[in-house]
């Protein structure tokens, strides 16, 4: 399903503040060499997070899936002088390209990558963080939401990527895939949670942003 039509999207590009080398870069080696290149951010989201993180100033913020490493370098942008951004991944095959973009994009010393399950990376993690972009394993959402949640500051946001699964999550049920429905298990948890409030933005595949309150 078509969330956002491509004329719609393209005007959102144009009148978005176009990618730096180092992201269009990136965008464009993993759609040349690596599988499910559509799981990158992209340009509009990355730069949605870029100014998100230069709204917060976080000091610490956690990713849960890395992928090529686009998103990390975004996030990382709006970080304090002796922030730092852990982000965590199974696949250890991207780890090569992940490290040369940090480089490149002058974050090697701020973005700490962790090569493992997000659920024992988090464990092992002894930090309190301003900021969390949830992008992992769909069904794995509702368990990182309780892991993280002491980790998290009061007033600290939690960003939760894909929650819409491609329009997915509003077919009716027979028709949604084993994805979808954990993405709506998330919302319908998060929903209910007092502690939080909540919005879901239709950005791209759709983004819940969580204040802790
Ligand atoms: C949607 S991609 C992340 C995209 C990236 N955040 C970006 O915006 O450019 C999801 C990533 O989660 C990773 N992943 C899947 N299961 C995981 C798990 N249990 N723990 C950590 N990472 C996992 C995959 O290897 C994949 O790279």
């Amino acid at each position: 399903m078509e969330l956002i039509p491509a004329a719609v999207e393209a005007f959102s590009e144009k009148y978005t503040s176009p990618e730096s080398g180092v992201l269009y870069n990136l965008n464009r080696e993993t759609h040349l060499k690596v599988e499910l290149p559509h799981m990158l951010s992209g340009h509009v989201q990355g730069q949605f997070l870029r100014m998100i993180s230069y709204m917060i100033r976080p000091r610490r913020i956690l990713e849960l899936g890395t992928f090529t490493g686009y998103s990390a370098i975004c996030l990382a942008a709006g970080l304090t002088d002796d922030g730092v951004l852990h982000t965590a991944d199974v696949n250890e095959e991207l780890e090569t390209l992940c490290r040369q973009y940090f480089e490149e994009a002058g974050y090697s010393d701020k973005i700490k990558m962790h090569i493992g399950k997000a659920t024992d990376i988090i464990a092992q993690l002894d930090e309190e963080f301003d900021l969390i972009f949830i992008d992992a394993d769909k069904a794995g959402y509702v368990h990182y939401y309780d892991q993280v949640w002491e980790k998290l500051k009061p007033g600290g946001f939690i960003l939760a990527d894909n929650v819409l699964y491609h329009g997915q999550v509003v077919l009716p049920e027979s028709e949604q895939g084993s994805q979808a429905k954990a993405m709506i298990r998330f919302c319908e948890k998060v929903l209910a949670d007092d502690r939080a409030e909540q919005v879901l933005l239709t950005i791209r595949d759709g983004v819940l942003m969580i204040r802790k309150k």
